[in-house]
């Protein structure tokens, strides 16, 4: 008995690096493998392997920056296995461009704008794709693979506000009022949060009181999130 048996499962950037590692054990585990993949020989290669191996899998070419390449690849695996159950978003360019190795303020533009499309994007897009497969099935489960760069520090003082729902309107309507009116029942400071409430805490992360506090993020929501 294998871990993933029956379940099909897509890995996104499956054809090289650690996502090659995922689909091959996936396999192992009983998983139908669909290996969604840019370079389709490393995707057939793979889906190869699984296949000599025992196992079952596809190989689906797809560039996961691009809707049309992700929804066909999804039709693929749902034609081919009869549904999707698993989605890891994998693919990323982070590590093979330059980005990766200079300072924030020499990173080309369009270098950030092709790991947006990939890294960001490409998340959503399959997502998307996969989506109603697995409301079809009554569920499924999705890994995004991160970073654990992001919970490293920097040499300045960055950090979060993040207010709850806020009056912003200068002129709100019944119907913005009312939904602004609703959030204070999920809050445990009973009143609607206005943008007041957040001036001092932006206030306080740029003032020299705050000089020794970085890569936090500070909730502003009246006590709606609690932790
Ligand atoms: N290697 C590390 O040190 C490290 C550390 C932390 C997180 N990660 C994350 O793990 C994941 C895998 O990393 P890796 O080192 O194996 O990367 P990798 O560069 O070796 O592999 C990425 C894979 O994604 C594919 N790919 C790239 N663009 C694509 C696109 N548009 N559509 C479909 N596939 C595409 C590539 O062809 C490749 O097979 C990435 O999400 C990466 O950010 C890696």
């Amino acid at each position: 008995m294998g871990q993933l048996d029956g379940k099909t499962v897509v890995v996104t950037g499956g054809g090289h690096g650690i996502g090659r590692a995922y689909s091959e054990r996936f396999g192992r585990e009983g998983a139908r493998v669909v290996v969604a993949e840019l370079d389709e020989a490393a995707a057939r290669d793979v889906a190869d392997n699984i296949e000599r191996a025992g196992g079952e899998a596809l190989a689906a070419p797809t560039d996961v920056a691009s809707w049309s390449s992700a929804q066909a690849m999804a039709e693929r695996a749902v034609e081919r296995f009869g549904g999707i159950d698993g989605l890891v978003n994998n693919a990323a360019i982070f590590s093979t461009i330059p980005i990766a190795r200079v300072g924030f303020e020499q990173i080309d533009e369009g270098e950030w704008d092709r790991v947006m499309e990939v890294n960001v994007k490409g998340v959503w897009l399959c997502c998307r794709a996969v989506v109603p497969a697995m409301r079809r099935r009554g569920g499924g489960s999705i890994v995004n693979i991160a970073s654990a760069t992001v919970f490293n520090g920097t040499p300045i003082r960055v950090n979060a506000i993040a207010p709850g729902n806020t009056l912003s309107e200068e002129n709100p309507s019944l119907e913005i009022l009312r939904m602004r009116e609703a959030a204070v029942a999920a809050r445990s400071l009973k009143r609607v949060q206005r943008p007041d409430d957040i001036v001092g805490s932006v206030l306080f992360m740029l003032s020299d009181a705050a000089a020794f506090i970085t890569g936090q993020t500070l909730l502003v929501d009246g006590g709606t999130a609690l932790h």
